[in-house]
């Protein structure tokens, strides 16, 4: 099993603070942000990792990361997305070569959970495995529609649903068997109307092929792509150090 985050993008959600550095590389209370999707992967055995990168800020991965030994991360590699604003799928084509026929996974570089992931990907074999978090706010997000006979059954995939029928976000955490690479070629940017190869079509073809698994994800999950979740997250990890320290 492979890791890849994907960490590029302007972040255009948290101007000005991106013009500064890349939004993977601002900080989340006491650490640069891209840290805990690195900790995730190390913490779930997964120390061989590609960070994709895009942006005008991509030179500063280097100085924050290094060669990822002082983050437990035994080989680390980057690959460098053209257009920043070719979508996640568009990133996650990047990682062919570096997958090297094994499967992989795959974290957006601004999602933080404390979950360990480990069981999910020991238990791995084919098809996909997405991750899901009810929340209160689907419009937000990717979003899985369950099927009410039997909820371990995916029926539907919608990016930033307007319905509010499922309250299942789909997380940026995912396990892709080999078959992904050949999924992204078929997508399109117009699948949601925001002209990127989204990730949620690729999760699509796994669903229409009947190879799509999820589990819940069980504990804090969050992306900080905007001023109030960067806010949110960072307040939890702060009371977390707190607590371990008391
Ligand atoms: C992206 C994905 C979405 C997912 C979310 C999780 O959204 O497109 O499916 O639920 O990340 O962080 P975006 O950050 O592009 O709005």
């Amino acid at each position: 099993m492979k890791g890849v985050i994907l960490a590029g993008g302007l972040g255009t959600r948290l101007y000005p603070l991106t013009h500064v550095t890349n939004k993977h590389l601002l900080p989340v209370y006491n650490k640069p942000m891209i840290f805990y999707p690195v900790e995730t992967l190390v913490k779930s055995g997964i120390k061989d990792i590609l960070v994709v990168v895009s942006g005008p800020h991509v030179g500063h991965f280097l100085g924050v990361l290094k060669n990822g030994k002082e983050l437990g991360v035994n080989h680390l590699e980057y690959a460098y997305q053209e257009k920043p604003d070719g979508g996640i799928a568009d990133a996650l084509s990047l990682a062919e070569d570096f997958a090297d026929g094994d499967s992989t996974t795959v974290i957006l570089g601004d999602n933080t959970t404390d979950v360990d992931i480990s069981d999910a990907i020991k238990s791995f074999s084919k098809g996909a495995t997405v991750f899901l978090k009810q929340v209160s706010d689907p419009e937000r997000f990717g979003v899985a529609y369950l099927d009410p006979s039997d909820s371990k059954k995916i029926t539907k995939i919608v990016e930033k649903p307007k319905d509010g029928k499922s309250s299942y976000a789909i997380t940026g955490l995912y396990i892709f068997d080999l078959k992904v690479f050949e999924y992204i070629k078929k997508c399109s940017p117009d699948w949601a109307g925001r002209g990127e190869l989204e990730i949620t079509q690729v999760i699509d073809f796994y669903l229409k092929t009947d190879d799509l698994h999820w589990e819940e994800l069980k504990g804090f999950w969050r992306d900080a792509g905007t001023f109030e979740t960067l806010l949110d997250v960072s307040n939890f990890w702060a009371g977390k150090i707190k607590e371990s320290n008391e």
